[in-house]
């Protein structure tokens, strides 16, 4: 694919040579995001951060990333602080806020909403997640937190097996990692959830159409007894007509240490999009899991801020460019490592 200028709305867009490309720049960024060096590559430029729906790490995620390139960031979070409100349709604000912005990421309650304002802007738009749809750089920060685990074990993403754990219906993380994984060879996917939160048919058929050994399960001790990556996820409450339908599910797949270390290989990578729900009737993944030196949570949002910023520096076109414009830190630096290393 032709990065430079591209809206990333879909993992649909990718093909495995294209998320080489990401990776590898993402690999070239860690002295900037550990803060050892600094670039102004994008010195001048602006994003423009637009989320209409809650995010903690996805949105400052985004911003830090742009920000460790050089540039500037402009916010504006959720509805009732925006026009929308006032009736403008997302077509309109797109015209208008692609006149201040270099590229915009946006969030938005709606499936499709993130392509509709795409088509309508004048600059590259990222979708940081449409409702239950898609959530592209998500599934490529877990790609990349995968391949670099299990480099460490001597293993490679082909050959892999997966268990994906949870919401599977409205998780937009796990549909985006779903059809990411399809990119690659003799992967094997449990899919372990409630019967009424599978994972969308269609996901599940261009799975197997490409290949893709796919379990379903509705237990989770037997499923994730052979898996090289447990990947944990929240009941989606807000994508439930009810609190008390969502109550239905919450709390039925916890993993916590004595499961894990019951049932899970002695290796298996835990994962979670993040954030997890800790209260006391969901905790699908329990906090005596954090000293798990598998628990790769933490790692997983660190990489995020690398793919993040790989994917400006390609939408942009200044991936080739990062090196020249930077120079030494001058300032106390107390964070040399990734989390959890
Ligand atoms: C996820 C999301 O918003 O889809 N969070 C994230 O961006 N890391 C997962 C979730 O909210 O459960």
């Amino acid at each position: 694919m032709n990065f430079t200028g591209a809206h990333i709305l879909s993992i649909n867009q990718f093909q495995r040579e294209d998320v080489d490309r990401v990776f590898a720049v993402a690999d070239k960024m860690e002295p900037y995001a550990l803060r050892k060096r600094v670039t102004r590559v994008l010195e001048g430029a602006i994003l423009g951060n637009m989320f209409f729906e809650a995010s903690t790490r996805t949105r400052v995620s985004f911003g830090s990333a742009f920000n460790l390139l050089g540039g500037e960031v402009r916010e504006t979070a959720g509805f009732e602080n925006s026009a929308l409100v006032k009736g403008e349709s997302l077509q309109d604000t797109a015209r208008v806020l692609s006149g201040f912005s270099d590229v915009i990421c946006m969030r938005h309650p709606e499936a499709g909403s993130v392509a509709d304002f795409a088509a309508a802007s004048r600059v590259p738009v990222l979708n940081g997640g449409d409702g239950a749809n898609e959530h592209p750089t998500q599934a490529l920060l877990d790609l990349y937190t995968i391949r670099k685990e299990m480099s460490d074990k001597g293993r490679d993403i082909d050959g892999l097996s997966v268990a994906m754990i949870g919401d599977l219906r409205h998780g937009r993380t796990v549909h985006s990692l779903s059809k990411l994984l399809l990119l690659y060879n003799d992967i094997r996917v449990v899919l372990i959830s409630p019967k009424e939160l599978t994972l969308p048919d269609s996901i599940v058929e261009s799975m197997r159409a490409a290949g893709v050994d796919v379990t379903v399960s509705h237990e989770l001790t037997q499923s994730i007894a052979d898996v090289d990556i447990a990947y944990s996820t929240r009941i989606q409450e807000e994508r439930f007509s009810s609190k008390q339908e969502a109550d239905l599910y919450r709390g039925k797949f916890r993993l916590n240490q004595a499961i894990y270390t019951q049932y899970c290989q002695p290796n298996t990578v835990i994962m979670h999009p993040l954030p997890r729900d800790s209260r006391k009737d969901a905790n699908e993944l329990d906090s005596d899991l954090d000293d798990n030196p598998n628990l790769a949570i933490f790692r997983q949002t660190d990489n995020g801020v690398l793919v993040r910023m790989a994917l400006f520096a390609l939408v942009l076109d200044v991936a080739d460019k990062v090196d020249d414009f930077s120079h030494d830190v001058h300032w106390y630096n107390s964070r040399q490592s990734p989390s959890n290393s």
